[in-house]
């Protein structure tokens, strides 16, 4: 059975995105190419933010650049009103050149280096720091820059999230953060104080990715909320931004349902609003990260059939231009995302296939066991649900070029990120002396 989500449509049998005719799209720009739908990633940021602003007062949505960093899609989302969640000084960079001021930026990670703590504190974001070291080499940077860092503390709530191992974050044993239970994120809290040039303003905590039920967000916000009572009781330090990361998941499977953020945002708020009005504490800042909710359904993978091959005893294998250099979410995480012959949305998939990229290795595939429509060769196949962790995580395993990127908005398209070319793939090779 046919399944889109509900900001697609089909013509004809062919895909529709936005207004415009996916067959029309493949022939102008070519294949294998991401296709981004920018009315889509407005909605999404609107409901996110509707979600918890129409709920509280004070709320910052820090788009999580390493879901999809783009210049472009970071520009939709700043002039929504968002701020930006950066990894690293190149996304930092992204995010500055998108518009977005300094003061509505958080810097998150486990290794942040000197270079990149000196380019936060330059440009007043917010320090999530993660380390005890880090602390004290912020201290460091500090003082020989003269300048204050604003900051707060990762904290590591130990919640449990069903999600993939490798993106549950707030497991106790996990590398991020300093340990609540064990009074360790308390004690980070205290060392601050004593600091000259670091001002405590945040508390920060991450539960994972990919999270599609609401309980561990209000675990999250109750155990969060219950450090920020003691800080408060034990230190007299108020917490005025409590930034509670991003993992709000999307529905990649047919039968998985969406997490409404009001229902997140119902549960989360009604803990921090009990806990402030029972302690009596002025209300902080409440920040998200989200990143995949923002533009993970936004983004299609357009690709085409070059062969097929029937095989005794399995699906026929169909090999489409991209694989795991362009999407390595299945072959990585064993994900799922959904699958279509964007060309013939009306005929029935009746048929069983394996869908196979171009690369020299077995796990190079994007879906095993799937019902197709028959597939033939210079089909167009559409792979949903890319536009979260889809190109960020791409490579040129192989040396191919990374796919280009063609921003949709509704019957407008253009290319927000050029094909790689060959120059680029060797750019930056050199040749030393003795190879002359
Ligand atoms: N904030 C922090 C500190 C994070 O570590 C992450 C994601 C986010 C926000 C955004 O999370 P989101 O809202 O997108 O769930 N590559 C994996 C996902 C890794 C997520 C890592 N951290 C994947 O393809 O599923």
């Amino acid at each position: 059975m046919l399944i889109l989500k509900s900001h697609f449509k089909s013509r004809n049998g062919n895909l529709i995105i936005g207004e415009l005719d996916v067959v029309e799209l493949a022939k102008r720009f070519g294949t294998p190419l991401y296709v981004m739908d920018e009315q889509r990633i407005r909605e999404k940021y609107r409901k996110f933010y509707a979600a918890f602003s129409s709920r509280w007062p004070s709320v910052l949505v820090c788009y999580a650049l390493k879901a999809n960093s783009n210049l472009a899609i970071a520009k939709i989302l700043k002039s929504e009103g968002a701020g930006a969640d950066v990894s690293s000084d190149n996304e930092m960079r992204i995010a500055l050149q998108a518009g977005v001021p300094g003061t509505k930026m958080v810097f998150n990670g486990n290794h942040k280096s000197p270079s990149e703590l000196k380019l936060a504190i330059e440009n007043n974001v917010m320090i999530n720091v993660d380390s005890f070291q880090e602390l004290e080499a912020i201290e460091a940077i500090t003082s020989k820059l003269k300048l204050r860092a604003r900051i707060s503390f990762r904290v590591n709530p130990d919640v449990q999230a069903s999600t993939h191992p490798y993106i549950a974050t707030g497991l106790r044993e996990s590398k991020f953060g300093f340990d609540v239970a064990s009074g360790q994120a308390f004690s980070a809290y205290r060392r601050a104080l004593d600091m000259n040039n670091v001002e405590v303003v945040g508390m920060h905590a991450n539960i994972g990715s990919q999270i599609l039920e609401p309980e561990p967000f209000e675990e999250e916000a109750r155990k969060l909320m219950a450090l920020v009572v003691e800080l408060k009781e034990k230190l007299n330090v108020f917490i005025s931004v409590m930034d509670f990361g991003g993992g709000i998941g999307i529905p990649y499977k047919p039968e998985e349902k969406e997490l409404d953020p009001n229902v997140v945002a119902e549960r989360m708020v009604s803990v921090v609003k009990s806990v402030t009005e029972e302690k009596d504490l002025p209300k902080p800042t409440l920040m998200f990260e989200p990143g995949r909710y923002m533009v993970g359904d936004s983004g299609v993978l357009l690709t085409k059939v070059g062969y097929t091959k029937e095989r005794p005893g399995i699906p026929t294998w169909i090999f489409i231009d991209a694989g795991m250099n362009a999407l390595i979410r299945p072959a990585l995480y064993g994900a799922y995302h959904h699958i279509e012959v964007a060309n013939k949305l009306e005929n029935k998939n009746d048929f069983e296939y394996n869908v196979g990229g171009p690369l020299c290795e077995s796990g190079d595939f994007l879906g095993k066991n799937r019902k197709l429509a028959k597939v033939e060769q210079n089909d167009l196949v559409a792979v949903f649900d890319v536009g979260a962790y889809g190109l960020a995580m791409s490579n040129q395993h192989t040396a191919q070029s990374r796919p280009a990127v063609v921003l949709v908005n509704r019957n407008k398209a253009e290319i927000v990120r050029k094909r790689e070319t060959f120059e680029d793939l060797t750019r930056l090779d050199q040749i030393p002396e003795w190879l002359k």
